[in-house]
């Protein structure tokens, strides 16, 4: 039976004023809307307790198995205020069907995806307020899925009580500095994941695993960490939280091929489909970071950029290393198909080209 959200309405919600204040600089992550989604499930019960409730704390013992073992897997994705003023969400049925791949390998139970896209539309409805104007640059409301191991108890094994929340928050720029390039540093003595792991889950291991390897770039003067394979430390994986593109002088644009480490982007499989359009011919391979260090120095590689829901495409800079660099092919703001490709995301995502694929779907 499907879940139904039934909707417990806060007594004291934001002012206009103080939304208003918030949506005009909400920046990415940090204010959250008046309202959440939650589910319960058990497993003699199955799905239930389906509620909108008041945004707050939640309760849960200490010994709650999520803060021991992490059985937990999250989703990303936004809602996109259109001319009309009608609310869409973008392949929100992508989402839905990595949370059941991440949950069956979190050994969690899967939501459907009719209960998953009831969360939203629930959610949305009550915080419609929330989602920020049309025209107001890329700004959208992020929501944010996820489930995880509620049930008290220590040990190791699935969990028989599970929670499955969706909060949302007013975004901005990921990276307030907007598009201008991000600097890499290629992660060598730091593996984000494995082979047999849960690198192609999203669940937060993987992005507390990224974490030392983001931390060293940062001390050595760079914004993000690029990850390779953690066997040979020969093949590019990822950011960490977000899929890497390089696109050549023949009008190739290459990524890493899936291969059970890598996470499956939304945004990234919506960019190798959009790029037909533009002329240009995707090839999901192996890519060895030689072949990017090379390439940008012969001019083999014309640009980088990464990309992701929360920061949709995103610039990459200059690569560097342990007693080494590659120079930028970006420019001050990317270059001229990393800046199409974007165009043509947030184009469609906003209703402002034709959705000739049927990637939009509307929540409010
Ligand atoms: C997203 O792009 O939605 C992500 O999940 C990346 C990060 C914010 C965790």
């Amino acid at each position: 039976m499907s879940l139904t959200f039934d909707l417990e309405r806060r007594p004291d919600p934001a002012s206009d004023e103080r939304r208003a204040e918030i949506l005009a600089n909400p920046g990415f992550g940090v204010y959250f809307t008046d309202h959440m989604a939650s589910a319960t499930w058990t497993r003699d019960g199955g799905w239930h307790d389906g509620r909108i409730h008041p945004y707050g704390p939640i309760t849960i013992m200490p010994s709650a198995a999520v803060l021991h073992y992490a059985q937990e897997v999250f989703e990303g994705l936004k809602a996109y205020r259109h001319e009309d003023g009608s609310v869409w969400s973008f392949r929100p049925e992508a989402n839905a069907e990595r949370m059941q791949r991440s949950a069956r390998r979190l050994a969690l139970p899967e939501l459907p995806t009719d209960d998953f896209l009831a969360s939203l539309r629930a959610l949305v409805e009550v915080d419609e307020a929330w989602v920020p104007a049309f025209g107001t640059g890329e700004t959208s409301l992020y929501l944010r899925p996820f489930l995880y191991a509620s049930e008290a108890f220590l040990g190791v094994r699935p969990a028989n009580e599970v929670t499955y929340s969706v909060i949302a928050s007013p975004a901005g720029a990921y990276f307030p500095r907007g598009l201008k390039p991000v600097r890499l540093w290629i992660s060598e003595h730091y593996a984000r994941a494995g082979v047999g792991g849960t690198g192609a889950a999203k669940t937060g291991g993987n992005y507390a695993s990224s974490l030392a390897g983001q931390l060293e770039g940062i001390e050595h003067g760079c914004d993000q960490a690029v990850f390779l394979d953690s066997a040979t430390h020969t093949y590019i994986e990822e950011l960490g939280g977000m899929n890497l593109f390089l696109v050549t002088d023949d009008g190739r644009l290459l990524t890493p091929e899936l291969t059970g480490t890598i996470l499956e982007g939304v945004t990234r499989s919506s960019i190798l489909e959009l790029a037909k359009d533009l002329g240009l011919e995707p090839e999901e391979r192996r890519i060895e970071i030689q072949e990017w260090k090379d390439g940008v120095r012969d001019g083999h590689i014309r640009e980088v950029f990464a990309c992701g829901t929360a920061a949709v495409i995103t610039p990459v800079g200059e690569l560097c290393w342990d007693g080494g660099e590659a120079p930028s092919t970006a420019g001050d703001e990317g270059g001229e198909v990393t800046r199409s490709i974007r165009q043509a995301l947030l184009d469609v995502q906003y209703g402002r080209a034709e959705d000739s694929r049927g990637w939009l779907t509307r929540l409010a």
